[in-house]
């Protein structure tokens, strides 16, 4: 195997242990003549940063994807945490789908799944356009969706752009009453400045009321008892950090690196 997993044990007293896979910052890099010949130079570029930044590994991220989901069928339930695509691209879908379609895991979205060209400004204009075309490559909801495994609520929520949204409030808040324990996976991580106290990254300035809402439901999920496992990538490399209410932030190294995160509950 040359997937190198990031073990996390978490204690909540379940009768039988819980076993979850989480994959993030796998940043397919492809391009297709669909794409253009502009795109594919873009593509091969991105590749070689990935391949270096990841120290010349044994497998590209396709190969690891497809070695990570075959990995998971050992496991109760996948996440993948955003970043699947380096940008939006013609085979980059192809190549996601491929491997994915099929296949039960759990999706939210990262940053670059809106990203059209590494180095274009990031929008939430173009998110919002491209919402509809992106989650059609993958499957489940990637702003917000749970499921109860073993008697854990497993939660994926978007934060891809910075930001929390009142609507992911809401939900928080009727998972929560839902009475299980809460492990809850999203893109960037909590203690990430820019989500935690100013969502102002490069483009992506927030108006005031997201500002403040952003900052409501990072505390919210920093504080509610519920709320047991906190997990996230976007960093590419591996680290637990300390939230201000005494949690713990588990972030997952990418992918490309060939990192998964093994988290097992019991
Ligand atoms: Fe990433
Ligand atoms: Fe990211």
């Amino acid at each position: 195997m040359f997937l190198k997993p990031q073990r996390i044990h978490l204690h909540f007293g379940l009768e039988k242990p819980v076993k979850i896979l989480q994959l993030t910052d796998v940043h397919l890099s492809l391009a297709d003549d669909v794409d253009g010949d502009d795109m594919k130079e873009h593509a091969a570029a991105r590749r070689n940063t990935f391949f270096k930044e990841a120290g010349y590994p044994e497998r590209d991220p396709v190969g690891f994807l497809e070695e990570a989901m075959e990995y998971a069928k050992d496991f109760d339930c996948t996440v993948i945490t955003g970043d699947i695509l380096d940008f939006m691209s013609h085979a980059n879908y192809e190549a996601a789908h491929k491997i994915l379609a099929g296949k039960d895991y759990m999706f939210c979205a990262g940053n670059h799944e809106f990203c059209p060209k590494v180095g274009t400004p990031d929008s939430f204009a173009r998110k919002e356009e491209k919402m509809d075309e992106v989650q059609s490559f993958f499957r489940g909801n990637m702003l917000f969706e749970s499921r109860i495994v073993g008697g854990v609520n497993i939660i994926a929520a978007d934060n891809g752009y910075y930001t929390w949204t009142e609507e992911q409030y809401e939900q928080l808040q009727k998972e929560v009453a839902k009475g299980y324990p809460i492990v809850i996976f999203s893109h960037v991580p909590l203690n990430c400045n820019v989500l935690d106290h100013n969502p102002h990254h490069k483009d992506l300035w927030a108006p005031d009321d997201v500002v403040a809402t952003t900052r409501k439901v990072t505390k919210y999920i920093g504080e509610e008892p519920m709320i047991k496992g906190i997990f996230a990538g976007h960093w590419h490399g591996n680290g637990d950090f300390d939230l201000p209410g005494g949690k713990v932030c588990h972030v997952i190294g990418g992918l490309f690196k060939g990192i998964v995160g093994e988290i097992i509950i019991d």
